[in-house]
């Protein structure tokens, strides 16, 4: 168990004696006859007063740009990033373990997640040495030489999600940070403790005040620091609802800049061109990896209508030979839920979709055991039903029938959500003809394959409320900074 009673504010790790929050993991055990969530640990939970102590030795590091860091050159910079990162691969084993104990993640994805954070960092810096080579660059047009140069934003409180506590964490953190911000660090619930074992890093990596952690519940301490008018920017990968409600809290909204990752109901339309074979299997990743806890999962599958036995038959044999089991376990693939009430939920969507005329195909789909969640296909799914347009974030696999290719087209259009879609089709001239009404409503189109954010190099946005902002490797160094220039007025030396 970590008990842990730190937390890293102004270059120290100060200790705590308030209230602390209890961490359990989504494995249960037994005790006596009663079954229940593992104790793994507790983190403080900050007061509004500590969570403000934290902004402000962010707001004086950044010094209205003239801190240490801001200022700093990019190479040092990168050092002070690449020693961090050095000291991160020394916490390997006792992060990944953590990922693993506290979100249910099996042990393979946890190491996937970990060597992944660690290949964007190095990807990052590498786009960083190349972005500062072209700033170097001086261009010259009517009589004015200008330096084009990146300079950092301000305060930055960033935000991660559940589901990837590490990776998409750190895929907004360590731009953010690199480009000369200060920061403000809040993990999410389900994720707190894996990031203890890198707050000593950050303290000896950093100058004092730049990477600033907060911890506890999210609605109690973050309306403060938005109301306080002080971040420059917020970086959220969570619900749109969410980051609505803490944008509309800062007195300046439009000197915010909004970095946000949010919800999304990824399609998959299966055409009958399609090799089905393959579409089953990428369906299988793209809506249950993870048990479906990733924002870029299929969401709702549209089958045209004369495929749908074979796909549902072929389907419920793929699901029927996942691996049930602990997150430690080898070749697993369905692990328990780290949100307690998600089960609830899932099986509140399902008895909705069965009131409304769909049944549950596969057998045992939908029970619960424990915190498990076994995968339910549902079938025929229409749009009375609730998981016909809410986020489902778990495994349950909504199958619409269709007729003609106008149909799943129409559902993008009036849906709220606009970050993926895969169309499954081996004819190039159907699939041409898609391309662009799907392109103009989602940011991504998938061809012949799942929904999913790789490589990481590939932008990483979404259209309508699933996003505000570019994340990837390249793109999240411009969403973190701004273009400024120093332009000089040539003159005639011999003019003097
Ligand atoms: O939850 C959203 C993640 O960024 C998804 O990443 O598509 O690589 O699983 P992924």
């Amino acid at each position: 168990q970590l008990h842990q009673k730190k937390y890293l504010c102004n270059g120290e790790m100060k200790e705590w004696n308030g209230k602390t929050e209890p961490v359990y993991s989504p494995v249960c055990i037994k005790r006596g006859d009663i079954l229940e969530r593992k104790l793994i640990g507790s983190y403080p939970v900050c007061t509004e007063a500590e969570a403000i102590e934290a902004l402000n030795a962010a707001v004086a590091a950044y010094n209205h740009g003239r801190g240490e860091w801001p200022t700093m050159s990019v190479a040092k910079r990168i050092e002070c990033v690449e020693k961090f990162t050095k000291k991160m691969l020394e916490q390997k084993d006792i992060v990944v373990k953590l990922i693993m104990w506290e979100i249910g993640k099996s042990y393979a994805d946890s190491i996937k997640e970990f060597d992944r954070t660690v290949e964007y960092i190095y990807a990052t810096i590498d786009a960083l040495k190349d972005l500062d080579r072209q700033s170097s660059r001086f261009e010259i047009e009517q009589g004015i030489v200008a330096q084009v140069r990146r300079s950092p934003l301000g305060v930055v409180l960033c935000m991660g999600p559940f589901n990837y506590p590490l990776n998409e964490t750190f895929t907004t953190l360590i731009p953010a940070l690199i480009m000369g911000n200060t920061l403000l660090f809040k993990p999410p619930k389900h994720g707190t403790l894996l990031h203890y074992p890198l707050l000593q890093a950050f303290k000896e990596c950093f100058p004092k005040g730049v990477v600033n952690t907060i911890y506890g519940r999210g609605h109690s301490i973050v309306p403060a620091l938005m109301q306080s008018g002080k971040i420059d920017v917020l970086t959220l990968i969570g619900s749109s609802r969410v980051a609505d409600q803490l944008k509309k809290l800062h007195p300046k909204v439009n000197r915010l800049r909004a970095i946000l990752g949010l919800d999304a109901k990824n399609a998959a339309i299966i055409t009958p061109k399609a090799d089905l074979s393959l579409a089953v299997q990428e369906t299988i990743l793209g809506s249950l990896s993870f048990n479906g806890q990733r924002c870029t999962a299929l969401k709702i599958i549209f089958i045209h209508h004369s495929l749908a036995d074979r796909f549902i038959e072929q389907l419920n044999a793929a699901i029927a030979k996942l691996k049930f089991g602990m997150p430690w376990e080898s070749g697993v693939s369905i692990t328990p839920l780290p949100e307690p009430g998600k089960p609830a939920y899932l099986a509140s969507l399902i008895e909705d979709a069965k009131a409304n005329g769909a049944k549950v195909m596969n057998e045992n789909g939908g029970k619960t055991v424990e915190s498990f969640v076994y995968p339910a296909v549902l079938y025929p799914v229409n749009e009375k039903m609730k998981v016909y347009r809410e986020e489902q974030f778990g495994p349950v696999v909504p199958v619409v029938p269709y007729y003609s290719l106008e149909e799943p087209v129409q559902y993008l259009i009036e849906s709220t959500h606009g970050q993926q879609v895969s169309v499954f089709s081996n004819d190039p001239e159907e699939v041409a003809s898609l391309i662009d009404p799907l392109v103009n409503q989602v940011s991504r189109v998938n061809i012949n394959c799942q929904c999913q954010r790789g490589p990481d190099v590939f932008p990483f946005t979404g259209r309508k409320d699933s996003a505000e902002g570019t994340l990837s490797v390249h793109d999240a160094l411009r969403s973190f900074s701004i273009r400024s220039l120093v332009a000089t007025k040539l003159t005639d030396p011999n003019k003097q």
